[in-house]
C-alpha cells in the first residue's frame, strides 16, 4: 500500500472504530431506561450468598410473581470472588462452581444476572477487587454473560489517599470509574453500571459522566425504620440528577426482612417509587408471605417508580413530622406520599395546589386500591404512626 493510501486506511478504520465505540457507549447509557428493578443478595444473605441460593433467588422471582411484575436483575454482591490464575483472571470461590453456568440458568428463565467488584485491590469484605485488572475483569463478565455490576470503592480510598491532596484523590476516582465504563462499553456486552461510593463528593453531579448507570446516593442501608428513614427521607433536592439511564440510588430495598412493620414497609416501598429508585429486594425471595409479595409487586407502586418521565420526585411541603413528598408522572398526573414519620398517628394534609393543580381533582389512594372520588383544594386523613397515604391524582 502506498504512504497517503495507507493513512486514508488507517483514517477510515479509526473511524469505523470509533463509530463502533461510541455508539456502544450510547447504548450504554439508554440501558437503564427505567430505574432497574431486581434483586441483590447483600442485605439478607452478606457472605452467605452461593450458586443455590442465586439459583433459588431466580426460580422464587418467577414463582412469586416479581417477573411478571417487572423484576429483572438477580444480583450477586460481594463474596463470590476466589483468587486470580497464573495468567490474572478472576476466579471464583467455591461458592459459586460455574459462573457461566449459573448466568445461563438465570438467562434461561428470561431474567439478567449481575455481579460486583470494586476498583481497589479488595472488596468491602475483602476478597479480589479489579484494581489494575479492569479489562480483563470486564472481559470476564461479558464472557460470563453478566448484564450488570455493581462497583463499589471500597479499598480504593486507601489509593486516593495516597494521592496526597483531595482534588488529585477525587480525579483518581473519576479515571477508575470511566476505566471500569470503558471496559464494559469495549467487550460490546450492554452490561448496566452501578456505583457505590456511598454518595460522597456529589456524586449525583458526575456520575453520568464517568459512565454510571445508577449511583449510591448513601451509606448501607438497615433493615429498621430509623435507618430506612434517614436515608429516604434524606434524599432532599436531588431529583435534577436523575433521568432515564442514570439514577440515584438510595440502596437496596429491606421490604420482606422482618425488621419493619407493614407500614413501615409500605413506607418504605412509596417513597422509593416516588424517589424514582432503583427497586433490587433485598430479602429472601424464597420465603415471603403473601403480605411481602404483594407489596413489592404492587403494580400501581410500580407503575409510579417506573414512570417512562423518568422525574425523580421531592419533598413538597413538611408539616411537623408529616412529610409530603411528590412526582409528576408522564401523564400529567402526580404521584403524592403523606407520610407520618411520628411514632403516634397524625393528621397528613395535601394542598393541591402544592401540585400547581386547581379546582377539582381526581384523588386514588394507591394502597387501598380505591377511587376516592374528586375533590377540591386539599386532602386530609389521620395517619397512623410511620405509616403513609400514596395517592394518584389527576385533572
Ligand atoms: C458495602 C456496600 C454494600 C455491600 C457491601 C459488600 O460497601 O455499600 O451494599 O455491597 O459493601 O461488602
Amino acid at each position: 500500500m502506498k504512504t497517503p493510501t495507507r493513512i486514508c486506511f488507517l483514517t477510515l478504520l479509526l473511524a469505523i472504530l470509533c463509530h463502533g465505540y461510541s455508539s456502544r457507549a450510547e447504548a450504554q447509557s439508554q440501558l437503564a431506561a427505567t430505574p432497574p428493578m431486581g434483586w441483590n443478595s447483600w442485605n439478607h444473605f452478606a457472605d452467605k450468598v452461593d450458586d443455590a441460593g442465586v439459583r433459588a433467588a431466580a426460580d422464587a422471582m418467577v414463582a412469586s410473581g416479581m417477573k411478571a411484575a417487572g423484576y429483572t436483575y438477580v444480583n450477586i454482591d460481594d463474596t463470590w470472588e476466589g483468587t486470580r490464575d497464573a495468567n490474572g483472571n478472576i476466579q471464583t470461590n467455591k461458592k459459586f462452581p460455574d459462573m457461566k453456568a449459573l448466568a445461563d440458568y438465570v438467562h434461561a428463565k428470561g431474567l439478567k444476572i449481575g455481579i460486583y467488584s470494586s476498583p481497589g485491590p479488595k472488596t468491602c469484605a475483602g476478597f479480589e477487587g479489579s484494581y489494575q485488572h479492569e479489562v480483563q475483569d470486564a472481559n470476564t463478565y461479558a464472557a460470563w454473560g453478566i448484564d450488570y455490576l455493581k462497583y463499589d470503592l471500597c479499598s480504593f480510598t486507601r489509593t486516593m489517599r495516597e494521592a496526597h491532596t483531595s482534588d488529585n484523590g477525587h480525579q483518581l476516582m473519576l479515571d477508575a470509574y470511566t476505566k471500569m465504563h470503558n471496559a464494559l462499553v469495549a467487550t460490546g456486552r450492554p452490561i448496566v453500571l452501578s456505583l457505590c461510593q456511598y454518595g460522597w463528593q456529589d456524586v449525583w453531579k458526575w456520575g453520568p459522566s464517568v459512565g454510571g448507570n445508577l449511583w449510591r446516593t448513601t451509606g448501607d442501608i438497615e433493615d429498621n425504620y430509623e435507618r430506612m428513614a434517614n436515608i429516604g427521607f434524606g434524599q432532599l433536592n436531588l431529583a435534577k440528577y436523575a433521568g432515564p439511564g442514570h439514577w440515584n440510588d438510595p440502596d437496596m430495598l429491606e421490604v420482606g426482612n422482618g425488621g419493619m412493620t407493614a407500614d413501615e414497609y409500605r413506607t418504605h416501598m412509596s417513597l422509593w417509587a416516588i424517589l424514582a429508585a432503583p427497586l433490587l429486594a433485598g430479602n429472601d425471595l424464597t420465603k415471603m408471605t403473601p403480605e411481602t409479595i404483594a407489596m413489592l409487586t404492587n403494580r400501581d407502586v410500580i407503575a409510579i417508580d417506573q414512570n417512562p418521565a423518568g422525574h425523580q420526585g421531592d419533598r413538597i411541603s413538611a408539616l411537623g413530622m408529616t412529610e409530603d413528598w411528590g412526582r409528576p408522572l408522564a401523564d400529567g398526573s402526580w404521584a403524592v406520599g403523606i407520610f407520618n414519620r411520628k411514632d403516634a398517628p397524625a393528621e397528613g394534609v395535601l394542598r393541591f395546589e402544592a401540585l400547581g393543580l386547581k379546582g377539582r381533582v381526581h384523588v386514588r389512594d394507591v394502597w387501598a386500591a380505591k377511587d376516592l372520588g374528586a375533590m377540591e383544594h386539599e386532602y386530609r386523613a389521620q395517619i397512623p404512626a410511620h405509616a403513609v397515604i400514596l395517592l394518584r391524582i389527576s385533572k
